[in-house]
């Protein structure tokens, strides 16, 4: 699946691909960029390699053909019957003008698309709750320190209404 949508901000193009759909040089695109913003930019020694990419959907964003964006999706499994989004991320010089806003709305609409009858999770950096709040989630737990970082785990209801940009076409 690929998309290009104007709900997106600015000219960031976006494309969906399973683990095994990835170019040898787009995972190494992929995780040099997860490696810079959550290991290094926020200086967290934590495991970015945990072994759940293989079964994820990865949402990769795009500016003038450079990495700017990206998230990705675990569908459900029998050890996890939730949908889990994480590992979302913006490049530092494209922050603060909606791009963020827009991967979570396409990922919504992923998961409403592919996954309707599951809740939806995720482990939300504490100083992001309300944005996170803002498209549905809840907070389900007290906060906690992940690798020198404050997280808290939230989850979103099937039953939830998502916010209008995320179910359009
Ligand atoms: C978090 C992140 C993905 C947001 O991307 P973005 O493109 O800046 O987000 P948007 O411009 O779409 O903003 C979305 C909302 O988040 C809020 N937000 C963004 N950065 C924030 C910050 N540092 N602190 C608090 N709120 C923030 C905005 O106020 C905005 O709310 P609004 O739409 O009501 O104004 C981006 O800052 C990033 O990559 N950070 C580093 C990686 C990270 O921490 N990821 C989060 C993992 S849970």
């Amino acid at each position: 699946m690929s998309a290009s949508l104007p709900k997106i901000a600015l000219r960031i193009t976006t494309q969906w691909r399973r683990f095994e759909q990835l170019s040898s040089a787009a995972l190494y695109e992929l995780l040099r960029f997860r490696q810079q913003i959550f290991v290094v930019e926020q200086r967290s020694p934590y495991p970015d390699l945990d072994g759940l990419d293989q079964a994820a959907w990865h949402l990769l964003g795009r500016a003038d053909g450079n990495f700017a964006a990206y998230l990705r999706l675990l569908p459900p499994g029998d050890a996890m019957p939730a949908v889990r989004i994480g590992r979302v991320a913006v490049a530092a010089a494209m922050r603060r003008e909606g791009v963020g806003r827009g991967l979570m709305t396409e990922a919504l609409g992923l998961c409403r698309e592919r996954y309707p009858r599951q809740p939806i999770r995720l482990s939300a950096q504490l100083h992001l709750a309300r944005f996170y709040e803002s498209l549905g989630f809840t907070a389900t737990a007290a906060p906690y320190d992940d690798f020198g970082v404050a997280h808290v785990e939230m989850a979103m209801s099937p039953a939830t209404t998502l916010p209008p940009e995320c179910l359009s076409p």
